[in-house]
Protein backbone atom coordinates (compact mmCIF):
# COMPACT_ATOMS: atom_id res chain seq x y z
CA UNK A 1 0.00 0.00 0.00
CA UNK A 2 1.46 2.96 -1.12
CA UNK A 3 0.26 6.41 0.79
CA UNK A 4 1.27 9.68 -0.33
CA UNK A 5 -0.67 11.74 2.21
CA UNK A 6 -0.99 10.97 6.16
CA UNK A 7 -4.96 10.85 5.76
CA UNK A 8 -5.34 8.77 2.75
CA UNK A 9 -3.13 6.09 4.31
CA UNK A 10 -5.04 6.08 7.64
CA UNK A 11 -8.39 6.15 5.77
CA UNK A 12 -6.95 3.05 3.40
CA UNK A 13 -5.66 1.21 6.56
CA UNK A 14 -9.19 1.81 8.29
CA UNK A 15 -11.36 0.35 5.20
CA UNK A 16 -8.44 -2.86 4.91
CA UNK A 17 -9.55 -3.19 8.68
CA UNK A 18 -12.88 -3.08 7.91
CA UNK A 19 -12.58 -5.52 5.00
CA UNK A 20 -11.27 -8.26 7.14
CA UNK A 21 -12.93 -7.50 10.28
CA UNK A 22 -16.54 -8.02 7.99
CA UNK A 23 -15.25 -11.02 6.44
CA UNK A 24 -14.84 -12.94 9.56
CA UNK A 25 -18.29 -11.77 10.75
CA UNK A 26 -20.04 -13.43 7.96
CA UNK A 27 -18.89 -16.77 9.10
CA UNK A 28 -19.79 -15.90 12.49
CA UNK A 29 -23.31 -14.49 12.27
CA UNK A 30 -24.60 -18.19 11.86
CA UNK A 31 -25.31 -19.94 14.73
CA UNK A 32 -27.86 -23.05 15.85
CA UNK A 33 -29.05 -24.37 19.34
CA UNK A 34 -30.95 -27.83 19.83
CA UNK A 35 -32.12 -28.92 22.86
CA UNK A 36 -32.98 -32.59 23.07
CA UNK A 37 -35.12 -33.48 25.84
CA UNK A 38 -35.57 -37.67 26.21
CA UNK A 39 -37.92 -39.23 29.04
CA UNK A 40 -38.74 -42.55 30.01
CA UNK A 41 -41.46 -44.37 31.85
CA UNK A 42 -44.37 -46.31 32.74
CA UNK A 43 -48.16 -45.73 32.73
CA UNK A 44 -47.57 -44.90 35.93
CA UNK A 45 -44.20 -43.48 36.67
CA UNK A 46 -41.54 -40.90 34.99
CA UNK A 47 -38.45 -43.47 35.24
CA UNK A 48 -36.24 -40.61 33.44
CA UNK A 49 -35.71 -37.36 32.58
CA UNK A 50 -33.05 -36.16 30.54
CA UNK A 51 -31.78 -32.81 28.81
CA UNK A 52 -28.80 -32.29 26.36
CA UNK A 53 -28.15 -28.93 24.50
CA UNK A 54 -25.59 -28.21 21.77
CA UNK A 55 -24.32 -24.57 20.52
CA UNK A 56 -23.33 -24.58 17.01
CA UNK A 57 -22.90 -28.88 17.13
CA UNK A 58 -20.97 -28.54 20.14
CA UNK A 59 -22.48 -29.69 23.74
CA UNK A 60 -22.60 -26.90 26.33
CA UNK A 61 -24.63 -28.12 28.76
CA UNK A 62 -26.75 -31.25 30.13
CA UNK A 63 -29.64 -32.32 32.97
CA UNK A 64 -30.78 -35.17 34.50
CA UNK A 65 -33.78 -35.96 36.26
CA UNK A 66 -31.61 -38.24 39.11
CA UNK A 67 -29.55 -35.62 40.29
CA UNK A 68 -31.81 -32.14 39.53
CA UNK A 69 -28.85 -29.83 38.24
CA UNK A 70 -27.30 -28.70 35.09
CA UNK A 71 -24.08 -29.45 34.28
CA UNK A 72 -22.01 -26.80 31.92
CA UNK A 73 -19.35 -28.24 29.86
CA UNK A 74 -18.23 -24.65 29.12
CA UNK A 75 -17.49 -22.92 32.36
CA UNK A 76 -17.53 -19.15 30.80
CA UNK A 77 -21.36 -19.83 29.62
CA UNK A 78 -22.42 -19.90 33.45
CA UNK A 79 -21.01 -16.93 33.73
CA UNK A 80 -22.91 -15.15 30.35
CA UNK A 81 -26.30 -16.79 31.54
CA UNK A 82 -25.82 -15.42 34.81
CA UNK A 83 -26.54 -17.82 38.06
CA UNK A 84 -30.37 -16.99 38.32
CA UNK A 85 -30.69 -17.32 34.86
CA UNK A 86 -29.18 -21.53 35.63
CA UNK A 87 -31.71 -21.76 38.88
CA UNK A 88 -35.09 -20.98 36.80
CA UNK A 89 -33.75 -23.23 33.84
CA UNK A 90 -33.63 -26.40 36.72
CA UNK A 91 -37.04 -25.02 37.70
CA UNK A 92 -38.46 -25.11 34.04
CA UNK A 93 -36.78 -28.55 33.95
CA UNK A 94 -38.13 -30.03 37.11
CA UNK A 95 -41.28 -28.43 35.98
CA UNK A 96 -41.04 -30.33 32.61
CA UNK A 97 -41.02 -33.44 34.00
CA UNK A 98 -44.85 -32.98 34.48
CA UNK A 99 -45.27 -32.46 30.92
CA UNK A 100 -43.49 -35.79 30.33
CA UNK A 101 -44.90 -37.76 32.58
CA UNK A 102 -48.31 -36.42 31.80
CA UNK A 103 -47.25 -37.15 27.84
CA UNK A 104 -46.21 -40.56 28.72
CA UNK A 105 -49.20 -41.82 31.13
CA UNK A 106 -51.58 -40.21 28.33
CA UNK A 107 -50.43 -42.37 25.28
CA UNK A 108 -49.77 -45.28 27.31
CA UNK A 109 -53.18 -45.39 28.97
CA UNK A 110 -55.02 -47.91 27.11
CA UNK A 111 -51.33 -50.48 27.47
CA UNK A 112 -52.02 -53.99 29.19
CA UNK A 113 -48.87 -54.61 30.94
CA UNK A 114 -48.58 -51.17 32.94
CA UNK A 115 -45.32 -51.90 33.83
CA UNK A 116 -43.69 -51.13 29.68
CA UNK A 117 -41.37 -49.34 29.20
CA UNK A 118 -42.29 -46.04 27.10
CA UNK A 119 -39.92 -43.26 25.60
CA UNK A 120 -41.11 -40.18 24.77
CA UNK A 121 -38.55 -37.22 22.94
CA UNK A 122 -38.86 -33.94 22.51
CA UNK A 123 -36.33 -32.01 19.91
CA UNK A 124 -36.24 -28.52 19.33
CA UNK A 125 -34.28 -26.86 16.91
CA UNK A 126 -33.25 -22.85 16.12
CA UNK A 127 -31.10 -21.26 14.08
CA UNK A 128 -30.27 -17.10 13.93
CA UNK A 129 -28.83 -15.26 11.02
CA UNK A 130 -27.28 -12.29 11.51
CA UNK A 131 -29.55 -12.45 15.06
CA UNK A 132 -32.64 -12.97 12.62
CA UNK A 133 -33.91 -16.17 13.86
CA UNK A 134 -34.01 -18.31 10.37
CA UNK A 135 -35.44 -21.64 11.98
CA UNK A 136 -37.78 -22.63 15.13
CA UNK A 137 -38.41 -26.62 14.97
CA UNK A 138 -40.21 -28.82 16.99
CA UNK A 139 -39.92 -32.63 16.36
CA UNK A 140 -41.80 -35.35 18.74
CA UNK A 141 -40.85 -39.01 18.71
CA UNK A 142 -42.66 -42.17 20.63
CA UNK A 143 -40.82 -45.13 21.01
CA UNK A 144 -38.42 -43.84 18.27
CA UNK A 145 -40.96 -42.75 15.84
CA UNK A 146 -41.78 -39.37 14.68
CA UNK A 147 -45.35 -38.33 14.94
CA UNK A 148 -45.59 -34.55 15.49
CA UNK A 149 -43.27 -31.78 14.17
CA UNK A 150 -43.95 -28.03 13.69
CA UNK A 151 -42.26 -25.27 11.90
CA UNK A 152 -42.65 -21.71 13.68
CA UNK A 153 -43.03 -20.63 10.51
CA UNK A 154 -46.00 -22.23 8.96
CA UNK A 155 -46.99 -22.03 12.95
CA UNK A 156 -49.44 -25.93 13.19
CA UNK A 157 -48.12 -29.11 13.89
CA UNK A 158 -47.83 -31.22 10.92
CA UNK A 159 -49.01 -35.18 11.69
CA UNK A 160 -46.41 -37.61 10.43
CA UNK A 161 -47.57 -40.70 12.38
CA UNK A 162 -51.29 -41.28 11.30
CA UNK A 163 -52.30 -43.37 14.55
CA UNK A 164 -51.65 -40.06 16.45
CA UNK A 165 -53.25 -37.63 14.42
CA UNK A 166 -56.35 -37.86 16.55
CA UNK A 167 -54.17 -35.99 19.45
CA UNK A 168 -54.19 -32.72 16.93
CA UNK A 169 -56.77 -30.55 18.95
CA UNK A 170 -54.35 -30.96 22.07
CA UNK A 171 -50.80 -29.98 20.59
CA UNK A 172 -53.13 -27.01 19.22
CA UNK A 173 -54.84 -26.02 22.51
CA UNK A 174 -54.10 -22.32 23.31
CA UNK A 175 -52.43 -24.03 26.64
CA UNK A 176 -49.76 -26.00 24.80
CA UNK A 177 -49.36 -22.80 21.23
CA UNK A 178 -48.99 -20.59 24.32
CA UNK A 179 -45.86 -22.51 25.70
CA UNK A 180 -44.52 -23.60 22.88
CA UNK A 181 -44.12 -20.00 21.96
CA UNK A 182 -42.73 -18.61 24.78
CA UNK A 183 -40.43 -21.76 25.68
CA UNK A 184 -39.17 -21.87 22.09
CA UNK A 185 -38.49 -17.89 22.16
CA UNK A 186 -36.68 -17.61 25.77
CA UNK A 187 -35.10 -21.02 25.89
CA UNK A 188 -34.20 -21.84 22.29
CA UNK A 189 -33.51 -18.71 20.82
CA UNK A 190 -32.79 -15.93 23.35
CA UNK A 191 -30.47 -18.01 25.42
CA UNK A 192 -28.46 -18.99 21.93
CA UNK A 193 -28.41 -14.87 21.82
CA UNK A 194 -26.77 -14.53 25.00
CA UNK A 195 -24.41 -16.67 24.68
CA UNK A 196 -23.16 -16.45 21.20
CA UNK A 197 -22.91 -12.22 22.37
CA UNK A 198 -21.26 -13.23 25.02
CA UNK A 199 -18.07 -14.93 23.57
CA UNK A 200 -17.59 -17.43 20.42
CA UNK A 201 -17.75 -21.17 21.37
CA UNK A 202 -14.57 -21.92 20.35
CA UNK A 203 -11.74 -20.14 17.57
CA UNK A 204 -12.32 -21.94 13.97
CA UNK A 205 -9.72 -23.64 12.85
CA UNK A 206 -9.01 -24.89 9.30
CA UNK A 207 -9.53 -28.31 8.21
CA UNK A 208 -6.41 -30.48 7.92
CA UNK A 209 -7.03 -32.60 4.87
CA UNK A 210 -4.86 -35.78 3.65
CA UNK A 211 -5.61 -37.53 -0.17
CA UNK A 212 -4.66 -41.20 -0.12
CA UNK A 213 -5.13 -43.75 -2.52
CA UNK A 214 -5.13 -47.79 -2.35
CA UNK A 215 -6.13 -50.45 -3.94
CA UNK A 216 -9.10 -53.29 -3.21
CA UNK A 217 -8.78 -56.78 -2.32
CA UNK A 218 -11.03 -57.10 -5.65
CA UNK A 219 -8.61 -54.61 -7.70
CA UNK A 220 -10.27 -51.11 -7.85
CA UNK A 221 -8.36 -48.61 -7.05
CA UNK A 222 -10.20 -46.40 -3.65
CA UNK A 223 -9.14 -42.80 -2.97
CA UNK A 224 -9.61 -41.43 0.37
CA UNK A 225 -9.59 -37.55 1.72
CA UNK A 226 -9.79 -37.05 5.41
CA UNK A 227 -10.36 -33.39 6.77
CA UNK A 228 -9.81 -33.46 10.20
CA UNK A 229 -9.85 -30.98 13.18
CA UNK A 230 -12.36 -28.18 11.81
CA UNK A 231 -14.21 -25.72 13.11
CA UNK A 232 -17.03 -24.94 12.53
CA UNK A 233 -18.86 -27.91 11.61
CA UNK A 234 -20.13 -26.99 8.19
CA UNK A 235 -17.75 -28.51 5.40
CA UNK A 236 -17.93 -29.43 1.48
CA UNK A 237 -16.04 -32.22 0.22
CA UNK A 238 -16.29 -33.31 -3.49
CA UNK A 239 -14.16 -35.20 -5.87
CA UNK A 240 -13.25 -33.93 -9.43
CA UNK A 241 -11.65 -35.54 -12.29
CA UNK A 242 -9.19 -33.52 -14.28
CA UNK A 243 -11.30 -29.82 -12.89
CA UNK A 244 -14.40 -31.35 -13.27
CA UNK A 245 -16.93 -32.39 -11.01
CA UNK A 246 -19.05 -35.42 -11.58
CA UNK A 247 -20.21 -38.66 -10.23
CA UNK A 248 -16.91 -40.56 -10.83
CA UNK A 249 -17.90 -43.98 -8.97
CA UNK A 250 -19.11 -45.43 -5.66
CA UNK A 251 -18.97 -42.30 -2.94
CA UNK A 252 -19.26 -42.57 0.56
CA UNK A 253 -18.59 -40.61 3.72
CA UNK A 254 -17.59 -41.17 7.46
CA UNK A 255 -20.56 -38.54 7.74
CA UNK A 256 -18.95 -35.81 10.30
CA UNK A 257 -17.90 -36.90 13.63
CA UNK A 258 -16.84 -34.94 16.75
CA UNK A 259 -12.99 -34.94 17.90
CA UNK A 260 -12.52 -34.18 22.00
CA UNK A 261 -11.37 -30.99 21.78
CA UNK A 262 -15.02 -29.63 19.80
CA UNK A 263 -13.22 -29.90 16.39
CA UNK A 264 -14.79 -32.43 13.44
CA UNK A 265 -13.88 -35.05 11.53
CA UNK A 266 -14.59 -36.09 8.12
CA UNK A 267 -13.50 -38.94 4.96
CA UNK A 268 -14.86 -39.12 2.21
CA UNK A 269 -13.88 -42.21 -0.19
CA UNK A 270 -14.22 -42.77 -3.43
CA UNK A 271 -14.91 -46.53 -5.49
CA UNK A 272 -12.99 -46.25 -9.11
CA UNK A 273 -14.49 -48.27 -11.81
CA UNK A 274 -12.05 -51.19 -12.82
CA UNK A 275 -11.40 -49.03 -16.05
CA UNK A 276 -10.31 -46.24 -14.71
CA UNK A 277 -6.33 -45.82 -13.32
CA UNK A 278 -7.03 -42.91 -11.35
CA UNK A 279 -5.59 -40.36 -12.65
CA UNK A 280 -5.82 -36.82 -12.58
CA UNK A 281 -7.87 -36.69 -9.34
CA UNK A 282 -8.44 -34.22 -7.33
CA UNK A 283 -10.46 -33.93 -3.47
CA UNK A 284 -11.79 -30.02 -3.42
CA UNK A 285 -12.66 -28.79 0.04
CA UNK A 286 -14.79 -26.50 0.61
CA UNK A 287 -15.06 -24.61 4.59
CA UNK A 288 -15.74 -21.05 5.85
CA UNK A 289 -11.91 -20.90 7.22
CA UNK A 290 -10.91 -21.62 3.71
CA UNK A 291 -11.22 -18.53 1.74
CA UNK A 292 -11.80 -20.14 -1.44
CA UNK A 293 -12.35 -23.95 -2.43
CA UNK A 294 -9.04 -25.66 -1.37
CA UNK A 295 -8.13 -28.08 -3.97
CA UNK A 296 -6.08 -31.38 -3.40
CA UNK A 297 -4.28 -33.83 -5.79
CA UNK A 298 -4.36 -37.32 -5.16
CA UNK A 299 -0.21 -38.59 -5.26
CA UNK A 300 -1.03 -40.94 -7.68
CA UNK A 301 0.81 -44.49 -8.79
CA UNK A 302 2.09 -42.27 -11.89
CA UNK A 303 4.41 -40.16 -9.87
CA UNK A 304 5.74 -43.25 -7.92
CA UNK A 305 6.64 -44.46 -10.98
CA UNK A 306 8.26 -41.28 -12.22
CA UNK A 307 10.25 -41.26 -8.72
CA UNK A 308 11.46 -44.69 -9.40
CA UNK A 309 12.81 -43.94 -13.00
CA UNK A 310 14.92 -40.93 -11.46
CA UNK A 311 15.93 -42.69 -8.66
CA UNK A 312 17.14 -45.65 -10.81
CA UNK A 313 18.78 -42.95 -13.51
CA UNK A 314 20.63 -41.17 -10.38
CA UNK A 315 21.77 -45.07 -9.39
CA UNK A 316 22.90 -45.28 -13.15
CA UNK A 317 24.66 -42.36 -13.59
CA UNK A 318 26.75 -43.13 -9.89
CA UNK A 319 27.95 -46.53 -11.41
CA UNK A 320 28.88 -44.99 -14.77
CA UNK A 321 30.88 -42.78 -12.85
CA UNK A 322 32.62 -44.84 -10.40
CA UNK A 323 33.24 -47.31 -13.84
CA UNK A 324 34.81 -44.15 -15.69
CA UNK A 325 36.66 -43.78 -12.49
CA UNK A 326 37.56 -47.26 -12.00
CA UNK A 327 38.88 -47.64 -15.80
CA UNK A 328 41.09 -44.32 -15.11
CA UNK A 329 42.81 -45.41 -11.77
CA UNK A 330 43.61 -48.61 -13.56
CA UNK A 331 45.08 -46.93 -16.79
CA UNK A 332 47.10 -44.74 -14.49
CA UNK A 333 48.34 -47.38 -12.28
CA UNK A 334 49.38 -49.29 -15.56
CA UNK A 335 50.93 -46.16 -16.61
CA UNK A 336 52.86 -44.79 -14.05
CA UNK A 337 53.00 -48.01 -12.07
CA UNK A 338 53.11 -46.54 -8.94
CA UNK A 339 50.29 -46.46 -6.46
CA UNK A 340 48.74 -43.88 -3.42
CA UNK A 341 47.44 -41.06 -6.75
CA UNK A 342 44.13 -41.78 -5.93
CA UNK A 343 43.06 -37.50 -5.65
CA UNK A 344 44.38 -37.32 -9.39
CA UNK A 345 42.12 -39.98 -9.93
CA UNK A 346 39.21 -38.16 -8.80
CA UNK A 347 39.22 -34.55 -10.81
CA UNK A 348 36.55 -32.20 -9.86
CA UNK A 349 34.99 -32.40 -13.26
CA UNK A 350 35.21 -36.38 -14.63
CA UNK A 351 36.59 -36.98 -17.87
CA UNK A 352 34.14 -37.40 -20.15
CA UNK A 353 35.06 -40.75 -21.53
CA UNK A 354 36.29 -39.76 -24.85
CA UNK A 355 39.02 -38.90 -23.25
CA UNK A 356 39.66 -42.51 -22.16
CA UNK A 357 42.47 -43.70 -24.87
C1 LIG B 1 -57.36 -45.79 24.07
O1 LIG B 1 -58.71 -46.22 24.09
C2 LIG B 1 -59.64 -45.22 23.71
C3 LIG B 1 -61.03 -45.79 23.87
O2 LIG B 1 -61.14 -46.46 25.05
C4 LIG B 1 -59.39 -44.79 22.27
O3 LIG B 1 -60.28 -43.76 21.90
C5 LIG B 1 -57.96 -44.30 22.16
O4 LIG B 1 -57.65 -44.04 20.81
C6 LIG B 1 -56.98 -45.34 22.69
N1 LIG B 1 -55.67 -44.73 22.73
C7 LIG B 1 -54.57 -45.32 22.22
C8 LIG B 1 -53.29 -44.59 22.41
O5 LIG B 1 -54.60 -46.41 21.68
C1 LIG C 1 -37.56 -49.56 32.15
O1 LIG C 1 -36.60 -48.50 32.19
C2 LIG C 1 -35.85 -48.44 33.40
C3 LIG C 1 -35.01 -47.19 33.37
O2 LIG C 1 -34.41 -47.00 32.10
C4 LIG C 1 -35.03 -49.70 33.56
O3 LIG C 1 -34.29 -49.64 34.75
C5 LIG C 1 -35.98 -50.89 33.55
O4 LIG C 1 -35.24 -52.10 33.60
C6 LIG C 1 -36.87 -50.89 32.32
N1 LIG C 1 -37.89 -51.95 32.41
C7 LIG C 1 -38.17 -52.76 31.42
C8 LIG C 1 -39.25 -53.73 31.69
O5 LIG C 1 -37.60 -52.72 30.33
C1 LIG D 1 -30.71 -9.15 18.42
O1 LIG D 1 -32.13 -9.16 18.37
C2 LIG D 1 -32.77 -9.01 19.61
C3 LIG D 1 -34.27 -9.20 19.43
O2 LIG D 1 -34.71 -8.76 18.20
C4 LIG D 1 -32.42 -7.65 20.20
O3 LIG D 1 -33.02 -7.49 21.46
C5 LIG D 1 -30.91 -7.54 20.34
O4 LIG D 1 -30.54 -6.27 20.79
C6 LIG D 1 -30.23 -7.83 19.01
N1 LIG D 1 -28.80 -7.90 19.21
C7 LIG D 1 -27.93 -7.32 18.39
C8 LIG D 1 -26.49 -7.48 18.73
O5 LIG D 1 -28.28 -6.69 17.42
C1 LIG E 1 -20.41 -49.88 -6.59
O1 LIG E 1 -21.11 -50.66 -5.63
C2 LIG E 1 -21.96 -51.61 -6.22
C3 LIG E 1 -22.73 -52.30 -5.10
O2 LIG E 1 -22.01 -52.30 -3.90
C4 LIG E 1 -21.15 -52.61 -7.05
O3 LIG E 1 -21.99 -53.53 -7.65
C5 LIG E 1 -20.37 -51.86 -8.10
O4 LIG E 1 -19.54 -52.72 -8.79
C6 LIG E 1 -19.55 -50.76 -7.47
N1 LIG E 1 -18.92 -49.96 -8.50
C7 LIG E 1 -17.64 -49.62 -8.46
C8 LIG E 1 -17.19 -48.73 -9.54
O5 LIG E 1 -16.89 -50.01 -7.59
Amino acid sequence: MECHRKWSCLSSAWLLFLGVFVFRQTWAVHHSHIGQFTAVGTAHSLLELSAINFLNDIEVGSYNKAHKQIIVKIPWISKALGVNNIIKKINLLVEHEQHFRWTIQFLSRNDTNHNRNHTAQLLAECEIDNNITVKSHIYLIWDGVEYFRIDEEVGHWENINPEFKEYQHILESPFWTTLRKRYMKLYCVDLMRKIVGYSSIRDNVVPEVAVSQHVSPEGSIILSCIASGFYPRSILMSWEKYGKLGIWGNESSSGTLPNMDSTFYLKVTLELPPEDSGAGYTCVVEHSELKSPAIYSVPGKSTVEKSWVLELGIVLAIILLLSCAGAIIIWKKRKTGSTGQLERAFPSTPPAPSSLP
